[in-house]
């Protein structure tokens, strides 16, 4: 039999998508209310969007599960180049909210009850991406919402994908195994002979003395903080909540290798590897921007009433903007970084393995 010819409407299953708008207060009975219609869209725009970005996650991590990845490799730059790619996307969905900002809040009253209880806190998507990029269970805000499966919480079933996801290593750990795997700070390439754990190390030594040198005194107490988020050391006079709010998701070990990528990234061979690293901590800028947008656009609609899902409303959405960060600790290098022309000079033996010629 021949092929029909492709055609533009069943390449796109066009009769699925455009046939998936059904505003309930159209229905027999209930007053129609016109901007259900862009509510429905905007959603369904946002979950298009979603999945596309899970799409990548997935390729990405991918990438890092594998056992030993070549900086120099076409995986990495497609690893690079599909973040880019999030990160786009992602500024696009902060766009969308000024369509929904066109629907007034006597507009969205209209139909307002005839959702509840279902809410965006439900979208599956949304918790798998937030998931995937690492945010875990007990760093959430009001965790116990997330336990839900009565009314405005999850179906068993998503509940369950949620939860396996979770209990899945997570981008932020799989970066974290890659950062640990760098040699950067072996034996072989510095004339030192113990591990590269202990903070006489002939690089972070030196390292440790230049920012020393290039602290006002204000901010002397760094040096400490230095000490605990590189090499675990903690001094007598801190206190047992300032060493939690320095403790980083990332093992010292990786935190070490990602600050060394930050010092040296204008070395072409550090290149991919700091891209990386710069677009996490953009996605979880602009998943913060979204909270941000989001939760002024709820104010706005709502004011403080509760949420259709339940939740305080924007009181929730605020402990959440406050709490959903997973790449904190890769912003924070920025604290420990110093002055480029101060870098010390790596030695030839590494620089040739890295496969630059330093001057
Ligand atoms: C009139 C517009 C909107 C209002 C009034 C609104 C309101 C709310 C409220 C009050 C919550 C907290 C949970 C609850 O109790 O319901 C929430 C959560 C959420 N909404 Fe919306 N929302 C709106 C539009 C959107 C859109 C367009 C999206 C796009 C997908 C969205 C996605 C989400 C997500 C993902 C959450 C969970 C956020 C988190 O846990 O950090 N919402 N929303």
């Amino acid at each position: 039999m021949e092929k029909s010819p492709m055609y533009y409407g069943s390449y796109l299953h066009l009769e699925k998508i455009l046939d998936s708008q059904y505003p309930v207060s159209f229905e027999t009975g209930n007053e129609p209310a016109h901007d259900e219609m862009l509510f429905i869209i905007i959603h369904q725009a946002y979950e298009l969007w979603f999945k596309q970005i899970l799409f990548e996650l997935d390729y990405t991590m991918g990438v890092f599960q594998k056992e030993s990845i070549n900086d120099n490799s076409e995986d990495l730059n497609l690893v690079r180049h599909r973040l880019r790619r999030v990160i786009k996307i992602l500024e696009l969905l902060n766009q969308q909210v000024n369509v929904l900002d066109t629907m007034t809040p006597m507009d969205f009253l209209a139909f307002r009850n005839l959702l509840t209880p279902s809410s965006g806190f439900q979208s599956k998507q949304f918790r798998l991406i937030e998931a995937k990029l690492g945010l875990q269970i007990d760093n959430r805000h009001q965790k116990e919402y997330y336990k839900r499966t009565n009314e405005g919480g999850f179906t068993q079933p998503d509940y369950q994908d949620i939860n396996q996801t979770e209990s899945s290593k997570n981008l932020q750990q799989l970066i974290n195994d890659w950062l640990e795997r760098m040699p950067f700070f072996d034996a072989a390439y510095w004339d030192f002979e113990t591990s590269e754990t202990t903070i006489e190390h002939p690089f972070w030594k030196q390292y440790r003395a230049i920012y020393k040198a290039g602290l006002s005194e204000r901010e002397i107490p760094k040096l400490q903080d230095f000490d605990y988020v590189f090499f675990e050391t903690s001094s007598k006079d801190m206190n047992p909540e300032e060493l939690n709010l320095l403790k980083s998701s990332f093992s010292v070990k990786a935190m070490r290798a990602a600050l060394f990528i930050m010092l040296y990234r204008d070395f072409p061979v550090f290149q991919s590897s700091y891209q990386i690293l710069d677009s996490l901590i953009e996605i979880d800028h602009l998943m913060s921007n979204w909270r941000h947008k989001h939760l002024i656009m709820v104010r706005r609609m709502i004011g403080m009433r509760v949420g259709t899902g339940n939740t305080s409303g924007a009181g929730y959405l605020e402990g959440a903007l406050n709490k959903h960060y997973v790449y904190k600790d890769l912003s924070g290098l920025s604290t420990y970084l110093i002055e480029r022309r101060k870098l010390p000079k790596l030695p030839e033996s590494l620089t040739r393995f890295l496969g630059f010629n330093a001057q």
